[in-house]
């Protein structure tokens, strides 16, 4: 299940230059490159010849000459030259996407090209903000996209999973816990009143006693979650609002399916002290990675569980609340985009 009028993240900006990256998008297979003026572009990676992947040719000028027989592309996916022959044949044309860059991102619509309006592109500000220190890192997930979704709705597993890291006891016992819809998505408030702090936020904080620790998940369609966490000390006011003496950070994930299988996960950690220092990212993201990993693994054993056995039975808790509630909205926009195609489809 692919939801296709979005803007997904498709790759970092500095993987984008003047030799051709191949990645396979919601089962497309697509090639980007950069045109002399730096212009990125996403074309269909497959030849309208005889299908090579055009990520295996190389950039004259800003066109796009296939490997096998020379046939060059411009950078709308039109075919400008046949070597060998003067006429091109009209079909020798290949898919274009819109792409914009922001946030540090190339960002792609994979879905109606009328409908791509980069204003939709959702917030992750926090890569750009001088208030911030910030860094972002990409996994490859061999498992569906939405068992990344739901990982970061359900952040118990904090105390099963990343107990060297992110995560303790306190986390499933003692939590307060909201879900509540927004305009679009779910947001998942989690209070850890007066509990120990975990390994990572000591490490950060130097937190020596008990600390009010916050999770706040914002989750959007289809696949971005931004969560605003953080802890002070015990009895300083976090709860009622005043955040001081202590950390904040923002968790920042972009999830882009790759095949109904695969995923690419691209994340990144936001801080709010010691902002100037790298190194103070670099421990960051050293810590969240080394969590991350424990989380690829389980996506990865979950799916191949899934590929022997799809759509078993399986039981909800109390847990589930947000994911639940995520995983309807986004059944409810596959399904709206389901007929909205087909009603397209019988009008044509
Ligand atoms: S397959 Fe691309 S030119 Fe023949
Ligand atoms: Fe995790």
């Amino acid at each position: 299940m692919f939801l296709r009028n979005y803007w997904y993240v498709a790759a970092y900006d500095h993987e984008i230059g003047r030799r051709p990256l191949g990645r396979i998008i919601l089962g497309e297979p697509i090639v980007f490159y950069r045109l002399e003026d730096g212009t990125p572009v996403a074309l269909e990676d497959r030849c309208a010849h005889r299908h090579l992947p055009l990520s295996m040719g190389t950039l004259v000028g800003d066109t796009l000459q296939c490997h096998y027989h020379g046939l060059r592309y411009d950078k709308t996916g039109t075919c400008v030259r046949v070597p060998g022959q003067d006429t091109i044949p009209r079909s020798a044309r290949v898919k274009n996407y819109p792409v914009v860059e922001r946030y540090h991102w190339l960002w792609i619509w994979m879905g109606d090209p009328a409908l791509a309006d980069p204003d939709k592109i959702p917030d992750f500000h926090w890569f750009d903000d001088p208030n911030w220190g910030a860094k972002g890192e990409y996994l490859h997930v061999k498992g569906n996209w939405q068992l990344v979704v739901d990982n970061l709705l359900d952040l118990t597993h904090l105390a099963f999973v990343h107990g060297t890291t992110i995560g303790n006891p306190a986390l499933v016992e003692q939590a307060q816990v909201k879900v509540q819809r927004t305009e679009d998505g779910v947001t998942v408030t989690r209070w850890i009143v007066d509990a120990p702090p975990p390994p990572t936020f000591v490490k950060a904080g130097g937190f020596t006693s008990n600390v009010d620790r916050w999770q706040i998940i914002n989750f959007t369609p289809p696949a971005f979650l931004r969560l605003d966490v953080g802890a002070t000390p015990t009895g300083t006011g976090a709860p009622e609002g005043k955040r001081v003496g202590g950390i904040g950070m923002w968790n920042l994930n972009a999830i882009t399916p790759e095949t109904e299988t695969t995923s690419h996960y691209f994340w990144g950690q936001a801080h709010n002290f010691d902002v100037k220092n790298p190194k103070t990212t670099d421990m960051l993201i050293e810590q969240i990675r080394t969590a991350f990993l424990e989380d690829v693994a389980v996506f990865e054993a979950q799916q191949r569980n899934l590929l022997m056995i799809p759509n078993p039975p399986q039981t909800d808790i109390n847990a589930d609340a947000g994911v639940i509630q995520a995983r309807r909205i986004l059944d409810r926009l596959y399904h709206e985009e389901q007929a909205a195609a087909a009603k397209m489809a019988a009008a044509e």
